[in-house]
């Protein structure tokens, strides 16, 4: 089966009431493990590639490895994104790779730190649909900047996403997925104490917005086993804290779609390979070490697959192509 365009997998999540998990890759161990995680599971995926990946893939590598994905695994629904794209330019590089939906990420400058206003941000990511719509390629937007709810309080550079202005940013920019700002963060230092989100603010734009699918970034749980054998076997990762999946699946049942992990697919490759450095000095041989951090990435990708509750639904509906896409949006 060809790539998906990733509106059509967040619909039908939208109908059957469950998250999809959206994973980034940078390498072919990574791609192996989500790729068996969703045939075990039987579970639509999306795969996302941030512009750093393209960068560290050297494009052509990622093509291939799409290729390699979808030959492997004719019978899986998967999606490649790309994730927080940030000019016209990669997003037009990304459709030409053969991706099947886009992220513009229009909520920060191209510095990537200073807060974009709502008309620039308006701007670019109606260009974007403009690019990518008529090769049925989804986009998803960001409105709102990410980051702990704590920080919002004392540094003020957390923006939380509006409702009301999230029902004029979809109007405006005709986005098929919103990225929604709701107090998480990146990385795996996302709470000083304990996790705080403002889940109530999804319920209210999944109700003023019902037709934009709605996506929560920063999304990993930073499992404490991991950092306890990460730190146990040499690491220095004091005080990581994650979103529990507990509040990733209260959101779920309010209206997020998208749930974005990246994270907690690092920790399961670095925990396990310090681990084996740790336990067997010797070891040299890059297959005794990347194969099990695969295989610790793919527990990690299947159990989230259960928990978001896509696991089982892969083969619920047809596949639609992006030609499929092109003429729908047309119309
Ligand atoms: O949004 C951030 C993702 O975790 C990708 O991270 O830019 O280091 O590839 P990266
Ligand atoms: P985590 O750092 O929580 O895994 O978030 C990843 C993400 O949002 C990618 O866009
Ligand atoms: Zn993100």
């Amino acid at each position: 089966m060809p790539l998906v365009p990733m509106k059509q997998v967040l619909d039908e999540a939208e109908r059957g009431g469950y998250g999809v998990g959206a994973f980034n890759v940078n390498n072919m161990e990574q791609l192996q493990a989500i790729m068996r995680a969703a045939q075990e599971a039987d579970s639509p995926v999306i795969v996302q590639a941030s512009r750093g990946a393209l960068r560290y893939t050297n494009l052509v590598y990622l093509r291939q490895l799409m290729q390699a994905a979808v030959e492997d695994n004719p019978e899986i629904k998967i999606v490649m994104h790309l994730d927080h794209g940030n000019d016209l330019e990669v997003v037009q590089q990304a459709i030409d790779l053969g991706f099947t939906s886009v992220m513009i990420d229009g909520s920060l400058e191209p510095d990537g730190k200073t807060p974009r206003g709502f008309e620039s941000n308006v701007e670019i990511t109606r260009r974007a649909v403009e690019i990518a719509h008529p090769y049925g390629v989804t986009v998803e937007g960001e409105l709102g900047t990410l980051g702990g709810i704590e920080e919002h309080v004392q540094a003020s550079r957390v923006i939380l996403t509006d409702p009301e202005e999230a029902v004029q940013f979809v109007q405006q920019t005709g986005v098929d997925a919103l990225a929604v700002a709701i107090g998480t963060s990146h990385g795996a230092y996302k709470f000083q104490v304990t996790p705080t989100l403002a889940i109530d603010r999804v319920e209210k734009i999944h109700a003023l917005a019902p037709d934009v699918r709605l996506v929560m970034h920063g999304s990993s749980s930073v499992p404490q086993e991991l950092i306890a054998d990460i730190n146990r076997y040499g690491g220095k990762m004091p005080n990581a804290m994650g979103v529990p999946v507990e509040a990733i699946q209260d959101g779920i049942r309010r209206g997020i779609r998208k749930i974005n992990v990246d994270t907690d697919t690092r920790l399961a490759a670095t925990a396990t390979i310090r681990k084996i450095f740790h336990e067997d000095p010797s070891v040299f041989d890059p297959r005794e070490y990347l194969g099990p951090a695969r295989d610790a990435i793919y527990r990690v990708v299947k159990a989230r697959m259960e928990s978001f509750g896509s696991a089982g639904h892969n083969a619920d509906y047809a596949p639609m192509t992006l030609e499929d896409a092109k003429r729908a949006y047309a119309r």
